[in-house]
């Protein structure tokens, strides 16, 4: 395809989302890793990416899914907690960037009737203004601890605890984050590789009332737009999701990845990063 072929291809795109969007009453807003990039935030694509974002993985030999794995807490928590206390640190100094107004801008315009469903475990759409109740994150938080020895000691905010860490050696420096019921570590609210021990219920109560709101506006006849950012193949549950629910509300997904836009046939496939794509199907002019 000529650049000019594919310019208009993507203008085309872009006043078919508009369109979409502006006819709606409610929006869908689902994302993956790719949402945060623009607010600097590294996503993992690949060993590559991960080894960028953590060079003493690389001197390890970990991939991301060797070290996202609970084991880690047993075998050498001081370890464990540099990763996840250092992305903790991180989503927590990290400020969302402007397409996260815009979308919330978007999201008034339509009455708040909106949900977000994420696989990110950063929280920055609680930061950014949106509901809390109205935010599905179905790996979980990690804004959110539990026990490493006891699962029925819950789930508990990880407000009151801070992680500092040696840069150098990567090590977590103690005390580390306990369990308030029992004293024993506590580890991030977050579904790691080969997890059998993660407690699901905050993610499977925002899954209802996610599904309460499917209901409602489908019982209503509501249209709706679904807006996805970000949201990478390696673990496609994001995607699929996308999919199932524009499939559900007969509308054509629009699909905001800068390398990862393809989709099933009827997807508005915006070939932009998240900040870029968000501004281009709401702000630019008609
Ligand atoms: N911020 C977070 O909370 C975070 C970060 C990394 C990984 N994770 C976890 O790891 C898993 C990774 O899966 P994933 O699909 O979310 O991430 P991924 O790293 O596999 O894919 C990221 C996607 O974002 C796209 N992307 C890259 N730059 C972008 C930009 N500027 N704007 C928009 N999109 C961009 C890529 O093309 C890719 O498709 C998930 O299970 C998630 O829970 C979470
Ligand atoms: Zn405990």
């Amino acid at each position: 395809m000529k650049i000019s072929d594919m310019e208009n291809s993507l203008e085309i795109m872009i006043q078919e989302a508009k369109m979409i969007i502006s006819e709606s009453d409610a929006v869908l807003i689902t994302s993956g890793a790719g949402m945060g990039v623009d607010s600097g935030l590294p996503d993992f694509r690949g060993n590559e990416g991960f080894w960028q974002a953590y060079p003493v993985a690389k001197a390890r030999g970990l991939s991301f899914e060797g070290i996202a794995n609970p084991e880690w807490f047993d075998r050498d928590p001081l370890l464990a907690w540099a990763f996840y206390g250092h992305r903790l640190n991180l989503y927590r100094d990290t400020v969302p960037h402007e397409g996260f107004a815009m979308l919330r801008e978007l999201c008034r315009s339509k009455g708040d009737d909106y949900f977000i469903l994420t696989s990110n475990v950063d929280g920055q759409f609680q930061k950014a203004g949106f509901d809390q109740d109205k935010i599905c994150e179905i790996h979980g938080s990690i804004h959110h601890l539990q026990c490493t020895k006891d699962k029925d000691h819950g789930i508990w905010s990880a407000e009151d605890d801070s992680v500092t860490l040696d840069m150098e050696t990567f090590q977590a420096l103690a005390p580390l984050p306990l369990c308030p019921a029992c004293g024993a570590l506590a580890r991030p609210n977050i579904l790691m590789f080969s997890d059998w021990d993660w407690i699901g219920y905050r993610s499977d109560m925002q899954m209802k009332r996610f599904g309460r709101w499917k209901i409602n506006l489908m019982n209503e006849k509501k249209k709706v737009c679904v807006i996805e950012i970000g949201a990478g193949t390696a673990i496609a549950s994001i995607r699929r999701m996308s999919e199932s629910a524009a499939k559900q509300f007969h509308t054509s997904l629009i699909r905001i990845n800068p390398r990862e836009s393809q989709g099933l046939h009827g997807t508005i496939k915006l070939p932009l990063g998240g900040f870029e794509g968000i501004k281009a199907i709401i702000f630019s002019s008609n």
